[in-house]
């Protein structure tokens, strides 16, 4: 199993870590534009061998040169600014890098499947899908998986029950423009309700990204353990359920829009599609969250679309 992480920044260095850690591919590579830093992580990851689960090639790479990769995470991104409000903010120039690198990632990796973390996440999944020419359930947005994962530990605090034995899922953006589905949330076997103080755990989720951002620059543990998460799925062909970003043609009456919905993964990438039955707040969150997206999605990408 080949995997290349495209940028080696906070997220793709700690992505790098955990996966070599967990003994997640035979062969890694870290390409992006500075390759001395790449260079110096395979060096020092080389050096985690004697203490990790397998033997991995690692070694540094151009993006030109990543080629015959069954994985692809892209963490390659222009530097957030300071007091960042929106990841929308990023969206221009990302836009922008992802037009330059991912046609030729595509056509040297043809049989890959692209993990997508750079943000705004849900408009460079849709992005990806469109310049790879690859199906829609080859390319996978980690979208609000951190999300869901920090709902459901904020949630545990207050059920005092493992957060793994919690079902709640955040769908729609990476963003602004998510809900959550207390309609489908269970501990255990029981429902979790839709009461205020979940509520404000929501809204603490909503901008828990922004708190860590304030507090340290950057975020990066929990992403990098949301990814290890989806290559682990793919890797293992787990059939794992989670909350993904990916284009859809079709979903729960939505058409053609790209953001995060249950999904099943396995080494085919995205198999299938879940219908969670959604109450009528979470049918008029789903339609507000499609409007939004939609415009997101044009107003970077302009009038391309793969409708
Ligand atoms: N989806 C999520 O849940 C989630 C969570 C955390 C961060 N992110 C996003 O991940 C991205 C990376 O975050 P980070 O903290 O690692 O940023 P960073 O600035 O530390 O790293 C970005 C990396 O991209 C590289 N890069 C920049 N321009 C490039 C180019 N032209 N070609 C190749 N590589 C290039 C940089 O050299 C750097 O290594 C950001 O967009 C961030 O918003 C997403």
């Amino acid at each position: 199993m080949k995997i290349a992480i495209i940028g080696t920044g906070h997220v793709g260095s700690s992505i790098a870590f955990a996966m070599v850690l967990k003994g997640l591919c035979s062969h890694l590579v870290l390409a992006g534009r500075n390759m001395t830093k790449g260079q110096g992580d395979a060096l020092d990851l080389q050096h985690t061998l004697a203490f990790c689960e397998r033997p991995i090639i690692i070694e540094a790479s151009t993006i030109e040169k990543v080629q015959d990769c069954d994985i692809i995470v892209i963490t390659a991104s222009i530097k957030t600014q300071d007091q960042v409000t929106s990841r929308m903010e990023l969206g221009v120039a990302n836009v922008k890098l992802f037009r330059q690198m991912i046609p030729i990632l595509a056509q040297n990796n043809p049989r890959s499947i692209f993990v997508v973390i750079t943000n705004p996440v849900d408009v460079l999944t849709y992005l990806v899908t469109q310049l790879s020419g690859f199906p829609s359930s080859k390319i996978i947005g980690v979208g609000t998986l951190v999300d869901s994962a920090r709902f459901r530990t904020l949630l545990s605090a207050q059920e005092k029950i493992h957060p793994d034995d919690l079902r709640a899922y955040i769908l729609g953006e990476h963003g602004p423009n998510q809900f959550p589905v207390f309609s489908n949330a269970f501990a255990g076997s029981e429902r979790i309700s839709d009461a205020p103080s979940n509520r404000r755990i929501f809204q603490e989720v909503n901008r828990a990204g922004f708190d860590v951002y304030e507090l340290k620059g950057y975020t990066n543990y929990a992403i990098a353990a949301a990814a290890c998460e989806v290559i682990k799925t793919i890797v293992y062909d787990d059939h794992r359920t989670m909350p993904l970003s990916t284009f859809f043609y079709e979903w729960q009456g939505i058409e053609n829009n790209c953001f995060s919905i249950p999904v099943v993964l396995g080494r085919a990438g995205i198999i299938r599609y879940l219908h969670p039955e959604l109450n009528d707040q979470e049918k008029i969150a789903l339609q507000k969250t499609a409007k939004l997206m939609k415009e997101n999605i044009d107003s970077l990408l302009g009038s391309d679309s793969l409708d």
